[in-house]
């Protein structure tokens, strides 16, 4: 693996390797860009298969927090850590208080927060060591309905580009997956008068969306083909691919899941017929604001954070407005929004003071 070249490429800034014999911890930190601010990406722990696998890994999730940070107009720049081990088997206090350990040795460059693999009670054992680690139980807690919220808004902003209103009344929308968040935005979509149909894997969660907000089931493998306004992937990554996107009867797609392109061309070829894809990491920044809450000063608060993951409206606006104007698909609109942000506040004139 030719590691320098690699970050030359994308302009990395660090890539720590962090080792502990007792705790057997080999985790991965990379800060990949702190222009905007401290590096701030969860904490990833998973079985790869290789080393360069989780180093590759690290490196692609932490440039990606760069852009989500960016576009979500947060005062941070993008990081993350994997730690190499199984989440079921490998997890101890001391493994996680070794990487506290070296999170604090970065003085604030990098915070951590949970991520796939990790939970509550591991960024406690981190806190033993650094205040560098944000969303612990007693701060900004789940942030799955912030989420859910973020999406809606995001909707509503796809909703007054297509339909040439905001209002959701009446509109099928199709959701893929009702877990954490699929359920929330049911609740919030429900409430603004939209018809659901939904799909899940888990019986208990289609029972209680089918119960509270009315809706509709269907097989998992039959919600690519509802006829509705919205399709909402709440579920997995990778589901707009060559298979499901003809079957697709939607002229929105916008929800929660990450990595839902499975190529990039799949965005190429949603912008040719006519689908409008509202960019997942625009539309899914909802958590990362409220845990960015914690960061401010005077110390976090829910309604301004709320009233921060409402604006994913003007973001998702904004993404939009830039594909009409350079006519390009949204996903590039996106990334060029979060570039020029970067770019922007890197060059505010100093002043001497
Ligand atoms: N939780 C957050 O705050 C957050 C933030 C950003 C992005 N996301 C992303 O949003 C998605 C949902 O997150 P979550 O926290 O609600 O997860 P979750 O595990 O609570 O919910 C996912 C749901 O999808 C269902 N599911 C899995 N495979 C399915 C399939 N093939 N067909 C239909 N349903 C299926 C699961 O049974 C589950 O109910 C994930 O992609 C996640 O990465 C979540």
């Amino acid at each position: 693996m030719k590691i320098f070249e690699i970050m030359e490429s994308k302009d990395y800034e660090n890539v720590i390797l962090c080792h502990d014999k007792t705790s057997g911890l080999k985790a991965v930190i990379v800060i990949h860009d702190t222009t905007l601010g401290p590096a701030l990406g969860g904490c990833r722990m998973w079985t790869y298969d290789s080393e360069e696998d989780a180093i590759n890994d690290a490196l692609r999730l932490a440039r990606g927090m760069t852009y989500k940070n960016a576009a979500a107009g947060l005062n941070l720049g993008g990081g993350k850590t994997v730690v190499i081990g199984n989440p079921r088997k490998d997890k101890s206090e001391a493994l996680f208080r070794s990487l506290g350990r070296y999170i604090e040795s970065l003085k604030g460059r990098y915070i951590t927060a949970e991520d796939v693999g990790t939970n509550l009670k591991d960024m406690e054992y981190i806190h033993y060591e650094t205040k560098y680690v944000a969303g612990l139980a007693e701060t900004s807690g789940d942030p799955s309905p912030f989420t859910a919220y973020g999406v809606f808004r995001g909707i509503q902003a796809a909703c007054e580009e297509v339909f040439g209103t905001s209002d959701l009344k009446g509109l099928r929308i199709a959701i893929q997956g009702v877990g954490n968040v699929g359920y929330n935005l049911a609740k919030y979509l429900y409430g603004a008068g939209a018809k659901l149909i939904v799909t899940d894997i888990f019986e208990d969660n289609v029972k209680r969306v089918v119960e509270e907000v009315k809706a509709e089931y269907v097989k998992p493998d039959e919600i690519y083909g509802v006829e509705c306004d919205i399709f909402a992937p709440c579920a997995l990554g990778a589901i707009i691919n060559d298979e499901t996107i003809p079957q697709l009867k939607c002229k929105i797609v916008a929800g929660s899941a990450n990595n839902q392109l499975k190529e990039e061309r799949h965005g190429d070829i949603l912008q040719e017929k006519g689908i409008l894809y509202v960019p997942d990491y625009i539309i899914n920044a909802g958590g990362v604001i409220n845990v960015a809450d914690e960061l401010n000063p005077s110390g976090y608060n829910r309604d301004r954070a709320m009233r921060k993951v409402s604006m994913i409206f003007d973001t998702v606006r904004k993404v939009i407005q830039k594909s009409k104007e350079e006519n390009i698909p949204t996903y590039v609109a996106a990334d060029r929004v979060a570039e020029e942000r970067i770019k922007t506040i890197a060059a505010v004139k100093d002043n001497y003071i």
